[in-house]
């Protein structure tokens, strides 16, 4: 049956934006000036409550990998219920589903690290991160990249490194910010062809001066995604894990973004990049959209936690654990990491095509299915865009193609569909976004 056969009666946008109005905390934020209502979704489209489809090019909030409502991972979940399967237990209590996942997730991170823990969410698994390397190293001081995004939990507030996501008098406990490995915004004037990664060398620099010379830990995005996907070199991250090892600091890879095989090269771009990290977290698309996020760490880390407690009701439930372990099955089976590879290499290059056309575009960034274009006013001055991209955004939809932005001034048009988007459905979303940018430019 399509879609629009389905439809059940739902409420109106108005009914629901009240409510959100009337019950909602002021920081709950909508893309659009006519906000969409979500209902269905399959694959890589989404349907609203009258029945349009859009291609959804941003992946839910970078969280679908496999595809929306895949059959594999509705099967499994319709199984479980039909069988009664347990709907909750913990960690306190024996279940296959968690064991199985652990042992697939291991199979995947990098080499020495064969701990892990799940949880509900990418910053629970950077709060255990963080918690971990403090404990283990008994340092307090943690070093964060600045246009760095972490969660909203405590101490991954204290490490985010954009103004709009902190609050007024939260203390910043204990972090340290280095600056941002950002090529195309180089805070040292710098052009990556002839520069000496002075950026890597200010970690070393900013944990001399602002610490008292040993730290806990060094979390960074192998891709800064709520920065607007900024793409470090990968010298940046050997140089760089080298300086946090010798002040006794532990590397956090924050992959809740990138992981899930949407680097197209590993599960992990971790690996890609041949990091030497002693952490990786996940969340996002690892759970193709379920609660899911897990925190991976070497075995010394993890032992240095023993005889203390560290409890979690809900991470790690059967349900979520199944949906994390199907899509990464589907994952494999489907070669979607691969098609990853393809797809990606294919979007960047027909957006860079774009780039002759549209002055608004500064630079085109990114590795597989996670890529950025940074939109700019004026090429040689390079000042933000940040109006022009939510124009950008509203025809886009308006053309049937959801995006998402980032960037500190939010100027970044963020693409990151599921891993299965194919050739047919990169070709529209190109010449969606030519369109617009076509539309935008004659204003
Ligand atoms: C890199 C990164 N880390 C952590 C988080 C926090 O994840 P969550 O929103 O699931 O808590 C996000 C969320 O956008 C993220 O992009």
């Amino acid at each position: 049956m399509a879609i629009k056969e389905k439809m059940q009666p739902i409420q109106s946008n108005e009914e629901i934006i009240e409510v959100r109005k009337k019950h909602f905390l002021p920081t709950a934020f909508l893309y659009y000036k006519t906000p969409v209502q979500l209902v269905k979704a399959k694959g890589n489209y989404v349907y609203d409550e009258k029945g349009n489809e859009y291609l959804d090019a941003i992946g839910g909030i970078v969280c679908i990998s496999a595809g929306h409502n895949h059959p594999k991972i509705k099967e499994a979940l319709l199984e479980m219920l039909n069988n009664d399967e347990i709907q909750h237990t913990s960690t306190i209590f024996l279940n296959q589903h968690i064991t199985n996942l652990a042992k697939k997730i291991i199979a995947e991170a990098p080499k020495k690290i064969d701990r892990c823990s799940f949880t509900n969410s990418g910053s629970e698994a950077n709060e255990l991160a963080m918690m971990a390397a403090r404990h283990a190293t008994g340092e307090t001081m943690i070093v964060n990249l600045r246009h760095g995004y972490h969660g909203g939990t405590g101490a991954t507030l204290s490490s985010c490194g954009q103004h709009s996501w902190r609050f007024k008098a939260q203390p910043v406990a204990s972090v340290t910010s280095a600056l941002e490995p950002y090529c195309y915004r180089c805070p040292f004037n710098q052009k990556p062809e002839s520069c000496h990664l002075e950026c890597a060398k200010n970690v070393e620099t900013t944990i001399q001066t602002s610490t008292h010379g040993k730290i806990a830990a060094f979390i960074a995005e192998p891709i800064l995604g709520v920065g607007g996907f900024i793409t470090p070199p990968k010298e940046y991250f050997h140089e760089v894990a080298k300086i946090v090892h010798n002040y006794g600091g532990q590397y956090i890879s924050d992959e809740v973004q990138t992981g899930a095989g949407r680097s197209g090269g590993n599960f992990l771009h971790t690996k890609d990049l041949e990091i030497d990290a002693d952490m990786v977290t996940m969340a996002k698309g690892f759970g193709n959209g379920a609660a899911i996020g897990a925190t991976l760490m070497k075995s010394d880390i993890a032992e240095s936690l023993a005889g203390k407690v560290h409890f979690n009701t809900f991470g790690g439930d059967p349900y979520q654990t199944v949906q994390a372990l199907k899509t990464m099955e589907i994952i494999e089976e489907e070669n979607l990491i691969e098609n990853a590879r393809i797809m990606g290499e294919y979007l960047m290059d027909s957006l860079k095509g774009l780039m002759k056309k549209h002055k608004l575009i500064g630079e085109i960034r990114g590795k597989g299915l996670l890529v950025g274009i940074e939109l700019v006013k004026d090429q040689k001055t390079k000042e933000y865009a940040a109006e022009e991209c939510k124009e950008l955004m509203e025809l886009c939809k308006n053309k049937g193609l959801l995006i998402g932005k980032g960037g500190l001034f939010g100027n970044v048009v963020r693409l990151a569909p599921a891993l299965s988007i194919n050739k047919k459905q990169i070709d529209f979303l190109v010449k969606v976004i030519d369109e617009s940018l076509r539309e935008l430019d004659k204003k």
